[in-house]
């Protein structure tokens, strides 16, 4: 690439050297340093300097402000070109290639497996920021209203990416609900078998939406054929995405940050919580985010 470049600059080099011959500017006005003549062309070259400089100095203004604006660029820049919709988090936005690890998917994964305090820990670290605050300012850029925290520092929302998160952990509870809802039977068992009806539809509807579009092969597994499922992804790097939202975690177990909550309704005992279906007592290592 280098070496083209210094052919060109060289064959460049070698097509103006002749001009330099065609007589230069020192030829055309041999006695300038001396006499009226001198003095004559000196006013207009001041004037023609000037302009030129005039025009020097326009440029950079002009070319410095572009910078300065690409430098700070405006809240379009993480609006959505295709629906108009503004992102909030896209500054914590990057992507790289991710090998997904699923022919030996159980070897050191704490994400999967039997119920395990190691289990149960990396699953209640990867949605501890799953709620989070976004500003007033932010809510009107996406035409969006939630709830509103007392302290006015805005409102409360959360990522779809965390909801996907969250539906698969449930979809897991739902597998081993023996161990973590134990205490589930009759009216209860069926809310929470709809719950988890509503996450594998989000999971459906996800994946249908994104479409991703990395190509699994297949290869033999004993005498039927099996998808590779190996291939690199493009992801997002889920830390500094994660960092993001920490940045702004909300705690929604804390009922009282939040304005405007109304009264308890007499179906609804004090030591309910409707999203967990059951006594807090109850739970083990459960709670609204997970
Ligand atoms: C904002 O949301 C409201 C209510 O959902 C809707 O009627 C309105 O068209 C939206 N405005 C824009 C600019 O999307």
């Amino acid at each position: 690439m280098s070496d083209k470049v210094d052919a060109e600059d060289g064959a460049r080099e070698t097509f103006l050297a002749p001009s330099s011959h065609y007589g230069n500017w020192e030829d055309e006005f041999p006695n300038e340093q001396s006499g009226p003549f001198y003095k004559r062309i000196s006013y207009s070259s001041i004037a023609t300097h000037c302009a030129i400089a005039l025009v020097y100095l326009l440029a950079i203004t002009v070319i410095s402000s572009r910078i300065k604006r690409s430098s700070n660029p405006p809240p379009c820049a993480t609006t959505d070109s295709t629906t108009g919709i503004y992102y909030p988090a896209e500054e914590a936005v990057e992507y790289q290639l991710v090998d997904f690890p699923l022919r030996d998917f159980y070897q050191n994964n704490p994400f999967v497996g039997n119920p395990r305090p190691e289990h149960d820990e990396a699953w209640r670290k990867l949605l501890t920021n799953m709620n989070v605050r976004f500003t007033p300012q932010e809510m009107r850029k996406m035409n969006l209203t939630s709830l509103r925290l007392k302290d006015g520092s805005g409102y409360v929302g959360s990522f779809t990416a965390y909801h996907e998160i969250h539906c698969v952990h449930w979809v897991r509870k739902w597998m081993h609900r023996e161990h973590y809802w134990p205490y589930l039977e009759g009216p209860a068992l069926q809310e929470r078998k709809v719950h988890i009806e509503h996450c594998l539809e989000n999971l459906r509807l996800n994946a249908m939406c994104r479409g991703t579009r990395v190509v699994s092969t297949f290869e033999w597994m004993g005498a039927f054929p099996r998808p590779t499922v190996e291939q690199q992804h493009k992801c997002i790097n889920w830390k500094k995405f994660d960092a993001w939202n920490a940045e702004r975690r909300v705690d929604l177990f804390d009922l009282d940050a939040l304005e405007g909550r109304p009264p308890l309704s007499p179906e609804e005992e004090p030591d309910v919580d409707v999203r967990l279906g059951t006594k807090p007592a109850f739970v083990a290592g459960d709670d609204i985010a997970h």
